[in-house]
């Protein structure tokens, strides 16, 4: 036995896996205390053979794996990996480059400089902006808070790096009554506290711009206008263009949460939803949805790249700074996985052509199921569906819903979720993933009609 067999094994492992992901069941078979009877034992006092260790964490884990890179899950928003991204992905673990520094890296430094300008391009975003790669839209959340602090502190005469925010002048934070929790945690991150300021939505979770105006209109200090792109439940769009003007108007800063809804601006059909937001200040969004690469993949993007690397940058005596773009000055991390390389893979694999057909697929889809299951009696569909999110609700009953969606996720076809919406339960699905079909689609609504069959009227 060499020391590579393993990862024959493992080579081995994908292909089956992969090839069975379409129709194995779509939700985890096994139970978490049965997972723990096969993981769990004492802390091993002496090492085992790398085969065994790893033939049977295969073994082990597989009834407890969610096939959330196949074709028919629905849940959350989660993409799933295209080959070359996944292959590339591979490489990232294999070459175990440090993507801090271009010293330790310099290839996995020049390949995210080059998919940085791609994004930007393919995002619709201003040419001068900066970037970062970051683990989760969480992550690009909590970056643009880190610069949209520093410039407005700035502009009042306040030095937050040197001098934290102890004394500073407070900022008012404003955000929709829509927002997304991560932009909650991120701004607790950055030591800003919960949005003060919150902004009525409409019916489909829009902030409103009237409201908006009306809210700002006594505020002269720092603020930050936390603006959001693509609901989690009903992938609406705040209207951007007035909020930058209307923000701006007053000295403050716009952050755009877009974790997936910043995907709609390669798409000339869906655009318009996105009108404006190339006047904001930061955008957040994530390459592991609708790119579908692999985890951990978030972007931040910062109109004011000298303030950005003012909020995140660092030095050290023994930090060999070149003359290029040094990664971790745009982040918060030092040491940090070269994420750039299943990103630049899945560009160059898709190219613009195949991520524009990619993202208006997964809407028409979004449309498919929505045409589908609002033509059974009893089956309501609650939202505008403009993106790739679709909200169903069972007989005007919450309890029915929730046990409709229960049945779902034990049959196993597909896998979607729940929420709430305006206080009533629904199911929730997103479609963002690149393998998904017309007839994947099928499929599901005939298992979500036989699970709304089997719970009754
Ligand atoms: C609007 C929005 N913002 C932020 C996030 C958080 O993204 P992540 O889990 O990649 O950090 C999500 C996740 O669904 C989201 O929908």
């Amino acid at each position: 036995m060499d020391d590579h067999d393993v990862l024959h094994e493992i080579v081995a492992h994908a292909e089956r896996f992969l090839d069975g992901l379409p129709e194995r069941p779509v939700g985890s078979t096994a139970t978490v205390d049965e997972l723990w009877t096969a993981l769990n034992g004492p802390l091993p006092m002496e090492g085992l053979d790398d085969r065994t260790v790893v033939t049977d964490l295969m073994k082990s884990a597989e009834s407890g794996l969610v096939a959330t890179a196949g074709p028919r899950f629905f849940g959350f928003v989660i993409g799933g990996s295209t080959p070359a991204s996944l292959a590339a992905d591979w490489l990232t673990t294999l070459w175990d480059q440090n993507a801090g520094l271009v010293a330790a890296g310099p290839a996995a430094a020049v390949v995210e400089e080059i998919a940085g300008e791609w994004l930007k391009e393919l995002l619709a975003l201003p040419k001068d902006a900066s970037f970062a790669m970051v683990t989760g839209c969480q992550m690009a959340n909590f970056v643009g808070m880190l610069a949209a602090r520093h410039q407005v502190l700035t502009d009042h005469g306040w030095n937050v790096e040197a001098d934290g925010l102890q004394g500073s002048p407070t900022i008012a934070v404003v955000a929709g009554e829509e927002r997304h929790a991560t932009m909650d945690r991120a701004l607790r991150f950055a030591g800003l506290g919960a949005p003060k300021v919150l902004v009525p939505a409409d019916d489909q979770g829009r902030m409103r711009a009237d409201a908006l105006r009306d809210a700002v209109a006594g505020i002269d200090g720092p603020m930050i206008v936390c603006a959001q792109a693509g609901n989690v439940n009903t992938g609406a769009f705040d209207p951007l263009d007035e909020i930058c003007d209307i923000t701006h108007a007053r000295g403050g800063w716009v952050h755009v949460d877009a974790a997936f809804g910043l995907w709609a601006a390669v798409s000339p059909r869906l655009m318009h939803l996105l009108k404006g937001h190339d006047k904001a200040d930061s955008w957040a969004t994530d390459a592991h949805k609708w790119l579908n690469v692999p985890y951990d993949s978030g972007l931040v993007f910062c109109a004011h790249p000298k303030t950005h690397r003012a909020s995140t940058g660092i030095s050290a005596s023994y930090l060999l700074k070149s003359a290029a773009r040094e990664e971790m000055e745009y982040t918060p991390e030092s040491s940090r996985r070269a994420r750039a390389f299943p990103i630049y893979a899945a560009v160059r694999a898709l190219g613009r052509a195949g991520i524009v057909e990619m993202v208006e697929r997964c809407c028409d889809l979004a449309l498919r199921f929505a045409d589908q299951l609002s033509a059974q009696p009893d089956v309501d569909v609650l939202n505008d569906v403009v993106l790739n999110q679709v909200l169903v609700r069972f007989g005007d009953d919450d309890e029915r819903t929730r046990r409709v969606i229960d049945n779902v996720q034990r049959d196993g076809t597909c896998w979607l979720g729940g929420s709430t919406w305006k206080g009533q339960a629904v199911m929730r699905i997103s479609l963002s993933n690149w393998s998904t079909t017309a007839e994947d689609v099928d499929r599901s609504v005939e298992a979500i009609i036989r699970a709304a069959r089997a719970v009754g009227g």
